[in-house]
């Protein structure tokens, strides 16, 4: 036992996600390497521990030259990286068509209209042929980084293909595939005309994770009621072979922020932000810009409140962070200009000539202004349509043990079923319910703020990403590949 431990602290872990979690700049002959947005790299930064963990995937950045291949492949070894290169139309038709305008929708219950559906089927095709190829062209990267022993594990939405394209280059290969995006209800996935074939390459996986049982209870039906395979309480088993199907929430690296509030830098930068609020409580939003997240229902919802609760104008302001993000797909460029009307509308509404009650930035904030923020802020919105896990909610909590403000959280994301007991829990929808959960939220008496808290705070330095990736990896490694099991037959 203690010398499979040994062995596994050692183990070399392939960590395959579109994203890398350094997005890459060119700057002459130099690149700049700017840390990636999203939930995924937030918790995959958080594992360090047990594993010798090497990142493949895509920096971001379209490179046509040797030179400047050679240039960026070799910047991102120092941080552990190794890219995989994509062309312009691969991106356009792989990355912003068939992963950012079909999946992503898809999967997060988004309905494009009738109209926009049938004018997306004629370039269908054609993106999901572009779709497999982006998939192969990671496989081979990873099979050039591939040794025996290592474990590989693919994650979300883009790399549906990823196991299926290894398998075939190695049966042996332990490979897991995780999802960091709900698996929607197979009543919605099966309108997919791709349907049986993304979930086939899926299935080639020795196992595959999601973040809540639902998720992955959703992905089991579909493969019964679109396959016909048979589901057990262990996964889906098809002539005889399982695939493990299972839910492992995802946490984030608490540390990293309870450690960051010590630093000079961030109480310096709370100190900056607490005297420019003064007298004001503070709300906040941190999102990507994304349809998904609900921005114009939580402005919504604020506006609603501002004009029910008179007393509260000037006295609360709303930050409302929103990260640019996919900015070539139409969807997401329609959605900016609507917040941005929105947000003009409440600010010439309810603003005076000293007072704007909304701070709206296009943009990311460096760490340290994030958790100075994080600290500072009375309540967090988190109004997501549908959001896999949500880890803006965990970072909060994080950074909250001196002022235990309140967490107000979709009902519809992840961390609803593991902050459900702390947060204030609304229907982002029900715009007059989320008005009155907000004043609610600012009228809290310290004591329920307090035992909601240390609830939440509880939870997310226990259930860590670091935490996460162990139990995954480590049931993967209990897995028994196939071509293992044909050989002891
Ligand atoms: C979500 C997805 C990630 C993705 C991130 C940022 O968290 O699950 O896979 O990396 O959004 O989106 P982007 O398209 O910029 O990578």
């Amino acid at each position: 036992e203690k010398g499979q431990q040994q062995q596994r602290a050692t183990q070399r872990l392939l960590v395959v996600a579109n994203r890398l979690p350094v997005s890459a700049q060119r700057d002459g002959d130099n690149w700049d390497l700017k840390l990636s947005a999203g939930g995924l790299v937030s918790a995959l930064l958080g594992v360090k521990q047990n594993f010798e963990t090497r990142w493949i995937g895509w920096a971001g950045v379209n490179v046509h030259d040797e030179k400047g291949r050679m240039s960026l492949t070799e910047s991102l070894a120092s941080k552990g990286c190794v890219p995989v290169f994509l062309d312009d139309d691969t991106v356009d038709q792989y990355y912003n068509g068939y992963c950012n305008n079909v999946l992503w929708p898809l999967f997060h219950y988004i309905g494009l209209s009738q109209e926009d559906r049938l004018a997306g089927t004629r370039s269908l095709d054609s993106q999901f042929m572009a779709y497999k190829n982006a998939n192969q062209l990671f496989a081979d990267v990873v099979f050039s980084q591939y040794q025996e022993g290592d474990v590989v594990w693919c994650h979300d939405y883009h790399l549906m293909f990823l196991p299926k394209c290894l398998k075939e280059m190695d049966p042996q290969m332990k490979v897991g595939w995780f999802l960091h995006t709900p698996f929607p209800s197979s009543e919605i996935y099966r309108t997919l005309p791709m349907r049986s074939e993304l979930l086939k390459a899926v299935l080639t996986a020795d196992l595959i994770g999601f973040h809540t049982y639902d998720y992955a209870r959703h992905f089991v039906s579909a493969c019964t009621r679109i396959l016909g395979l048979e589901g057990t309480p262990e996964g889906v088993e098809d002539q005889g072979k399982l695939t493990r199907v299972a839910a492992f929430p995802i946490g984030i690296d608490p540390e990293r922020f309870i450690q960051a509030l010590e630093t000079d830098l961030v109480k310096c930068h709370i100190k900056l932000l607490r005297s420019r609020f003064e007298g004001c409580k503070v709300m906040l939003g941190v999102d990507r810009l994304d349809m998904i997240k609900g921005i114009p229902q939580k402005l919504l919802a604020f506006e609603l409140f501002l004009e029910k609760n008179p007393e509260w104008r000037e006295k609360v302001l709303l930050v409302q962070i929103a990260v640019p993000t996919r900015t070539d797909v139409h969807e997401y460029q329609r959605l900016t200009s609507q917040v941005h009307e929105i947000v003009g509308r409440i600010n010439g509404r309810f603003g005076t000539l000293t007072f704007m009650p909304i701070h709206h930035l296009d943009r990311s904030l460096a760490f340290h202004q994030l958790c100075a923020l994080y600290a500072i802020t009375d309540v967090l919105l988190v109004t997501s349509l549908r959001d896999g896990m949500n880890l803006v909610s965990y970072e909060f909590v994080a950074c909250q043990n001196e002022k235990k403000g309140v967490l107000v959280l979709s009902e519809f994301s992840g961390a609803a079923q593991s902050l459900g007991a702390g947060a204030m829990l609304v229907n982002p929808w029900n715009i007059e319910e989320m008005s009155i959960a907000i004043r609610d939220a600012l009228n809290m008496p310290e004591m329920e703020r307090k035992e909601r808290h240390n609830h939440n705070f509880s939870h997310v330095t226990h259930h860590t990403a670091q935490a996460w990736a162990d139990t995954f990896v480590s049931e993967l490694n209990d897995t028994i590949v196939e071509a293992e099991l044909r050989t002891l037959r």
